[in-house]
């Protein structure tokens, strides 16, 4: 049977409601600031679309592609960056935005990345977290995140599963 989308896990107005708090939240934060938002593609473009109209600031965006997953099952992360980021980022306040921590590896790569550019700081947003089981020890974390939902492979907003999914407006499982 092909893949489908199971039960919605947050529904559309959920998500519009969080990114208005989050939109406030980092107004304030990087107030005069005038931040680079580093967006990682493609999970992140609808996330990223909603959040920089809930957030009225100057500000760069710009865009890695990270892959990492093949299907359900988690490879290498393989990290795709511009050259004009190397120009943008120096002394700058960095903002890298993606659409879900599992693991960490991805967020904690790109981190790594876009520190050797020379940035002011370096910080982090995602819209999901996985929590994660104890036993699995120290993870890279974000400075903020949207929610935090339980460990299953979730779609839709964004997220895909080989490439569909993306657009459902909502969160949804992936039916077993
Ligand atoms: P990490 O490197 O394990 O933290 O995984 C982060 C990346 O894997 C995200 O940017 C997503 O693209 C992808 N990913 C992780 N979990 C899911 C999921 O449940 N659904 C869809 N993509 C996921
Ligand atoms: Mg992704």
């Amino acid at each position: 049977m092909p893949a489908a989308p199971g039960r919605v896990l947050i529904p559309a107005p959920r998500i519009a409601a969080r990114i208005r708090d989050l939109g406030a939240e980092l107004t304030e934060a990087y107030a005069g600031r005038d931040p680079v938002l580093v967006a990682i593609m493609k999970g992140c473009v609808l996330f990223l679309a909603d959040l920089v109209r809930a957030w009225p600031a100057t500000m760069d965006i710009e865009f890695v592609t990270a892959r990492s997953y093949r299907g359900r099952e988690a490879g290498p992360v393989e990290i795709t960056m511009p050259a004009e980021l190397a120009e943008v980022v120096p002394g700058r306040s960095v903002l890298i935005v993606d659409d879900i921590l599992d693991t960490g590896r991805t967020l904690a790569e790109v981190c790594r990345a876009v520190a050797a550019l020379g940035p002011e700081e370096v910080r982090t947003l995602v819209l999901l977290a996985k929590q994660r089981p104890d036993e699995v020890g120290e993870r890279f974390e974000a400075d903020w995140v949207g929610f935090e939902i339980e460990d299953r492979f979730v779609v839709g907003y964004g997220l895909d599963f080989r490439g569909r999914f993306r657009n459902l407006p909502h969160i949804a499982t992936l039916a077993d």
